[in-house]
């Protein structure tokens, strides 16, 4: 968190990585019952958005970036709805002025929304001196997202219930990874929906890793992704033809894939450019 003045802070928000994603079953309550390792990607600039912020008379957020278009500041923003959570326990209205920064695509399975959310949190918790304990955000967290607890450990954690109860993993090291955004847009819920057609439970849940060990590169939700989704496919394929191991990200609409080398990483992101698909590529 930086202070810049005034009393204006501003807040990182990064993106994140599921490594590993098992779908251990359907709750009652609607939700699946998951464990995840996931890594927030910390100090990759270009896919993380920015939240500033300082006291004002009326809240307001304003949204700009390179991905906040057609994004709306309204009460269904998840960085309006953390703001009320901090009002709710506070006990009174945080007018502030907030300026959202934007350059994680949406939709995509990276986390914006929630890391957005979190550092929302963070970010009022300290504009307004609230005292608020790290129990105190996670409990907030977990009402906002299931994916929004996460974001305030940062690193690489283990998720578990609906993934919202996160626990901190020792780092754990990532391959040279090219990141695809085909520009689709998959909605969760309509994965976890199409669970049901294309059939589980899944294997083995392989639950409990061993600290400190690289977890299965795997994602459960790849079918019902591929269901609800078919032209993510084609992105898989360009990526395994280029010899790397495509993970789709969360529930999709990016690809993550794994390489032995920063050279062969390398080459697969000149490959992909070479045949000008219309997708956006990350190395990481
Ligand atoms: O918790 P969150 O709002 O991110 O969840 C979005 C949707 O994804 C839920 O409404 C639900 O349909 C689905 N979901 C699920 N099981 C989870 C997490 C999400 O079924 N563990």
């Amino acid at each position: 968190m930086r202070y810049r003045g005034a009393m204006e802070f501003t807040v990182q928000a990064p993106a994140k990585l599921n490594r590993f994603l098992a779908v251990l079953g359907r709750r009652a309550d609607g939700f699946h019952e998951l464990e995840l390792i996931t890594t927030v990607l910390e100090g990759v600039a270009e896919l993380t958005d920015t939240l500033a912020g300082e006291p004002a008379t009326v809240l307001s957020l304003a949204i700009s970036g390179p991905t906040g278009e057609g994004l709306v500041a309204d009460e269904s923003n998840l960085v309006i709805k953390a703001w009320h959570l901090l009002e709710e326990a506070a006990r009174r209205s945080l007018p502030a002025a907030l300026r959202l920064e934007k350059r994680i695509p949406h939709g995509a399975g990276l986390g914006g929304g929630s890391s957005d959310a979190a550092a929302a949190l963070r970010l009022g918790n300290r504009i307004f001196d609230l005292g608020l304990g790290d129990d105190d955000l996670l409990r907030m967290a977990a009402r906002l997202g299931s994916d929004v607890p996460l974001f305030l450990l940062g690193g690489t954690v283990l998720g578990i219930g609906r993934g919202e109860r996160v626990f901190p993993l020792r780092p754990v090291p990532l391959k040279p990874i090219l990141l695809v955004h085909p520009g689709l847009h998959v909605g969760t819920p309509s994965v976890y929906r199409a669970l049901q057609d294309v059939g589980y439970p899944f294997p083995e849940a392989l639950a409990s890793q061993p600290e400190g060990a690289v977890p299965p590169w795997r994602n459960d939700l790849t079918g019902a992704a591929l269901w609800v989704c078919p032209p993510l496919a084609e992105v898989r394929d360009a990526l395994r033809d280029t010899g790397g191991e495509p993970l789709l990200c969360g529930s999709g609409s990016c690809w993550a894939a794994r390489y032995d080398s920063i050279q062969a990483r390398d080459a697969a992101a000149e490959r992909i450019l070479r045949e000008s698909h219309p997708w956006r590529l990350w190395r990481i």
